[in-house]
Formats: C-alpha cells, structure tokens, sequence
C-alpha cells in the first residue's frame, strides 16, 4: 500500500472508535464492499462475462429481472450472511427479508439493498450502482418484516457504489459523508473524496420530463420556470441531466450540486412514486443529508417518512438546500390554495399555459 493513502477499513475503524457501533460496523461495512468489488467485476466484463440480458424473471414489483440484478444480489447475501453480524437482509430483488441459514450466528445489524441500481442501463454500458441501508435490530432472533419498517432517521450508516469509468463507494456512518474509490491493482477502497458537500444553490435539474403530464402542479410550476431561464421567474438558465440510474445523478449532484426529483405522478394512481423508501430513497437521502443537502417527498423530510411495507414507494426530491427548499414551498403554497394551478405569474404571463393566448 502507499504510504499516506487511507483505506476504507481504517478510515471506518477511526470513524467509529469509541462508538456504541465501534468494530461491528465497521466489518458489517468491510463485507459489503467485497460484496460491491464482486459486482464491480462482473460489470465491467460486460458482454465478455455472459452477465447481461433477462433472466425472464419478474421481481415482486412486477419489473423483469436482469441477469446481473440476480448476481448482485447473491453477491451481496455472500458477503454478509456469514459474519455474525447481520440478523437479517432485505432487498429490491427478493419479495420477503432473507432468513439466514441456521448455521450462522445473528448479528446486531438489519442490511437493506438494492443490489443494482438503474440496471435498465446494464446492457447499454452506462453507470450503475449498488445500494444499501443499516438499521440496529434490537431483538433476540429472526427479524420480521415489521422488524424493518424503521424511517430512515435511525439508519445507522448507508452508502452507495457506483460502478462507472472508475468504481466509487461513497458512505456515511452519520459523520459527514465520504467517497473511495477502488484501486484494482490492491483491490482496497481509497478516501479520495472526504467530507462531501453540495452548493446550497444550482442550477442544474435531474427529471425524467416524459412524464410531465402525469406530474402534480407544484413539479410542473418548479419546471416550468427552471425551463423559462432567463426570460422567466428565475431570471436564470438552467440545465438539466437524466441517466436514468438514480446512483449516477445522485453523484453528479454530490460531485458539483444540482437537484434530483422522481417526484409523485398519476400515471399509475396507485403508485406513490417510482423509488422505493426503504433501499433507495432513505440511504440516499441519509448521504445527501450528511454532505449538506436536503432531501424531501415536497411535503416533508424523506427520513422522518414511517415504512408501511418493506416495497413502498416514495417521491424523491433531493440535493441543493435551497431549490428543495423552494419545491417544498410550491407545495405548500398549492396545498394551502394559495398558488392553484396556472395562478403563478409564469401561467399567467407565459403564452403556452395562457387560455387568453390559446383561445
Ligand atoms: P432499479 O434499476 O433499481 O429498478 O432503479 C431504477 C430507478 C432509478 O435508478 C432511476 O432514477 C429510475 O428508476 C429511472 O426511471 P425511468 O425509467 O423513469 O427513467
Ligand atoms: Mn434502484
Ligand atoms: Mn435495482
């Protein structure tokens, strides 16, 4: 190893020295990243490993089942499963919490994952990522579901990996949130990226706008103006990215600002957004949280949200303090009435929204 250069496992052993945590979460956390470093190396095989396309298989969400959302899920349950320290697993890929074979001790700890992230963007060759929550489990034997339905305020740590041009783990253990990356050559995770933080302010925007339409009048007005730049409201341009792997967007936005929203929409009523709370919206927002960001549903924090089910879904809003803060207003003011649909300046003044220039 050089000298100088901080490997994960002690830059968690220092974070966590002294802690009720101290060296379970840490090695909980030591295994998840050979879990991430196993993933890593299946998808940068690509086409060459065999580990693309369908397996023909639907998740309990109805969505069809890649090849390699299966393998990350398998690499994930080997990796930790073993170790004494979890009492459990949950995931994006398995309709019920995994139960641990019997000849493994129960460990202190609940790990909740998505094993791949945006893996509609497996077979196209564009970044993808790894997911994952911590949560205590306070009781003697196998956790039930009720067991997981904590809010994401008592995470104790979560992260992401995000397998692109290089391989980065980016966590938090509620100490600031920190980026590795992944040195092949030594296999071990480097703090490259220290004490993240997002710009309160922005102005670049992460929305998938085909589903405009479907949207709720408070993300439309949000949009509406960011679109209008200068010649609007905001008196400003902005910009917007969508990669369709929430993992990859929510780097950028940790990387140089910017905001991301996958918020409620009526496309299919009885969804209450695209993301699930329990292993996408909460770890996220947990990371976002500690690097100085927001994240909300619009109408309140997305850790304060009490799970009802372990698949729920969520709308996400997060990133750049102030532009959340100001969705949050958008919301409030058309909750309350005070601002209904087209009565903002934008509707009013602008010909595309205005019945008098449609008429
Ligand atoms: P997953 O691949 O785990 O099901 O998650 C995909 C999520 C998220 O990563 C991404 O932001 C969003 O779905 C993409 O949604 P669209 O297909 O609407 O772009
Ligand atoms: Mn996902
Ligand atoms: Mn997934």
């Amino acid at each position: 190893m050089q000298q100088g250069r901080t490997t994960i496992s002690k830059f968690l052993i220092e974070q966590l020295r002294g802690s009720e945590d101290q060296s379970d979460l840490a090695a909980l956390l030591i295994d998840v990243t050979a879990a991430v470093k196993a993933i890593a190396s299946m998808t940068a095989k690509g086409a060459l490993g065999g580990f693309l396309g369908s397996l023909g298989t639907e998740n309990v969400q109805g969505e069809t089942q890649k090849k390699l959302d299966v393998l990350s899920n398998d690499a994930m349950i080997q990796a930790c499963e073993w170790g004494g320290l979890v009492a459990g697993m949950a995931s994006e890929e398995m309709d019920d919490p995994y139960t641990l074979p019997k000849e493994f001790e129960r460990g202190p700890y609940l790990l909740v994952f998505d094993p791949l992230d945006g893996s509609s963007n497996i077979d196209v060759n564009v970044s993808v990522g790894t997911i994952f929550s911590v949560l205590r489990h306070g009781k003697i034997g196998d956790p039930t579901v009720a067991d997981y339905l904590r809010p994401g305020v008592e995470q104790v740590a979560a992260g992401y990996a995000i397998y692109g041009p290089s391989t980065m783990m980016v966590l938090t253990v509620g100490k600031g949130t920190h980026g590795f990356t992944l040195d092949r050559e030594i296999g071990n995770f480097i703090l490259t990226h220290p004490d993240l933080q997002i710009p309160a302010d922005t102005v670049e925007y992460a929305i998938n706008s085909s589903n405009e339409r479907f949207w709720e009048p408070p993300v439309q007005r949000y949009v509406a103006e960011c679109k209008a730049g200068k010649t609007g409201d905001r008196g400003r341009d902005f910009n917007t990215r969508w990669i369709a792997s929430m993992v990859a967007d929510v780097h950028r936005i940790l990387m140089r600002g910017g905001i991301f929203m996958y918020p409620k929409d009526a496309k299919d009523p009885s969804k209450p957004g695209r993301l699930r709370l329990m292993y996408e919206a909460n770890p996220i927002a947990f990371i976002i949280e500690q690097a100085g960001g927001a994240a909300s549903t619009g109408r309140g924090r997305i850790l304060t949200v009490q799970p009802t089910s372990l698949h729920q879904r969520v709308p996400v809003m997060l990133g750049s303090r102030n532009e959340i803060e100001r969705l949050e207003r958008y919301h409030r003011e058309y909750d309350s009435g005070e601002d209904k649909p087209f009565a903002s300046p934008l509707f009013k003044d602008r010909s595309l929204y205005n019945d008098d220039v449609r008429a």
